[in-house]
């Protein structure tokens, strides 16, 4: 698309015009000139450490644009605050790809669903692990205001740093000579421009890695990565796809391996993550706490938000707690979460196996059963040694190309 400009940023360019950051109706030559400025703006914004309270962290230190836009380290969660010692409550989720996230909703359904309309999928959607915001300009006030993370003590202290960066009159071009007279309406523009920003499709959506080549019809994958795929596929088998999504939708859209929807799959309570410590918090997803408007909605405890798997290979920690350090071992645990829960779950006081140890009880009606899951101890695992190195194989044709290069691969 022209300037590399996506839709939705014309959109939410176009939406930011309507609150007020910048007055009167905009030509669509005007509207992506706006997305330009404002694309631009956001990633000097992202690199820049000097909007943190530390003045050491910038959006860029957690999500690392050389790891897919997700964390680089194998710590499950990282540190932030004034001075970089306090501890998140989650793993770092990439940034690329989400683009099509759609906006939180209770009930979803998807004309993409094969064929059939009326199927209500369930909660979809919403930025976060817990879909708890719509809008990439809304999740921006998060990190940059959050005690743990950049740590500022308003908007008005991210206004006040801004107004001193080398970019402060490029803000000022964008959004007017007074901008930062205006504290309410800098920090709007602010976090605008870094919704922006992360709309940039060169940047966040290349759609560039081996398995777009190859759905391009320009380029082959391995015999093990066809398997890998076929098993990833197949119901009986991984079944990943059944949320994964791996084909182009209806439109011709390139695959997004996710459909957005919010799941239980009972990831291993990890003890790494300092809030575990204490044995009350359970971190419950959907329905709280860090998300408070579902907080009483029992059927919602438990639920995550299905990422996408593009540049999975390149992340150092998996799922919403980090728990899993290998792809292989992400992958392993789908095949015997429920016919070996001893391998992957703590013990008990008296021996006994734990299951689902970071999931209380009353909430186990919530978990996903379809396949590969809903087996009984001692079953035949859903997926064999060999079939598992198959779909790591295959995962790791979803790299973006750029991020092959840097990772001297
Ligand atoms: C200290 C590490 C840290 C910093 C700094 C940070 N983030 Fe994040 N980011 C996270 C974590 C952890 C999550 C997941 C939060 C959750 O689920 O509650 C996240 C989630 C996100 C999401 C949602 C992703 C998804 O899959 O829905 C976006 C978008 C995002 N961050 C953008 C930013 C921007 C923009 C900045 C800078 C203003 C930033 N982040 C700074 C750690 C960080
Ligand atoms: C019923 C829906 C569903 C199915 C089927 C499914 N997943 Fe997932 N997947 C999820 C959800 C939800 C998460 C995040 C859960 C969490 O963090 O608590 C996830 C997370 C992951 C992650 C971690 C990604 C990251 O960024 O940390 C990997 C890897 C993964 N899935 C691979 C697979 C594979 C391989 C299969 C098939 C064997 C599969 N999934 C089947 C819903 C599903």
């Amino acid at each position: 698309m022209a300037l590399g400009l996506s839709a939705p940023a014309i959109r939410h360019t176009v939406a930011a015009e309507a609150n007020g950051v910048h007055p009167g109706p905009l030509s669509r030559a005007q509207a992506f000139a706006r997305a330009a400025t404002l694309t631009e703006l956001g990633r000097q914004m992202f690199f820049d450490p000097a909007l943190s309270a530390s003045g050491r962290q910038a959006c860029a230190s957690c999500h690392d644009p050389k790891h897919g836009f997700s964390s680089a380290s194998a710590a499950p969660v990282e540190m932030g605050g004034p001075a970089l010692d306090r501890p998140g409550q989650r793993a770092v989720p990439t940034l690329r790809y989400l683009q099509a996230v759609p906006a939180f909703s209770e009930h979803f359904y998807d004309s993409e669903d094969e064929g059939d309309e009326s199927v209500d999928n369930g909660p979809t959607g919403g930025l976060t692990w817990d879909g708890r915001v719509d809008r990439g300009a809304e999740q921006a006030r998060i990190p940059l205001l959050s005690p743990f993370e950049m740590a500022n003590a308003g908007p008005d202290a991210v206004v006040a740093r801004l107004a001193r960066t080398a970019y402060a009159d490029a803000f000022k071009a964008a959004f007017g000579d007074d901008i930062f007279s205006r504290p309410t309406d800098a920090f709007d523009g602010a976090v605008e421009a870094l919704g922006t920003f992360e709309q940039d499709a060169a940047t966040f959506y290349p759609y560039s890695s081996r398995y777009d080549a190859f759905l391009a019809g320009k380029g082959t994958l391995t015999a093990q990565e066809l398997h890998g795929r076929a098993l990833f596929e197949d119901p009986a088998k991984g079944n990943c796809a059944s949320c994964h999504l791996s084909e182009p939708a209806n439109d011709g859209e390139p695959p997004q391996f996710t459909d957005f929807g919010l799941i239980a799959v009972a990831v291993p309570r990890n003890p790494a993550i300092p809030a575990n410590a204490d044995s009350a918090y359970v971190d419950l997803g959907v329905c709280g706490p860090l998300r408070t408007d579902l907080k009483r909605r029992d059927e919602y405890c438990g639920l995550f938000r299905t990422p996408t798997l593009r540049n999975v290979a390149l992340k150092k920690n998996f799922f919403h707690n980090g728990f899993f350090h290998t792809l292989r071992d992400a992958v392993a645990f789908y095949a015997s979460r429920d016919s070996d829960p001893g391998h992957w779950y703590a013990k008990n006081a008296d021996g006994s196996v734990h299951r689902y140890d970071d999931l209380p009880q009353r909430y186990w009606a919530n978990l996903n059963q379809d396949p590969p899951f809903g087996r009984k101890p001692g079953d035949k695992p859903a997926l064999d040694d060999a079939e598992i190195d198959d779909i790591v194989a295959f995962l790791n044709t979803l790299t973006d190309a750029d991020q092959l290069q840097q990772a001297g691969q």
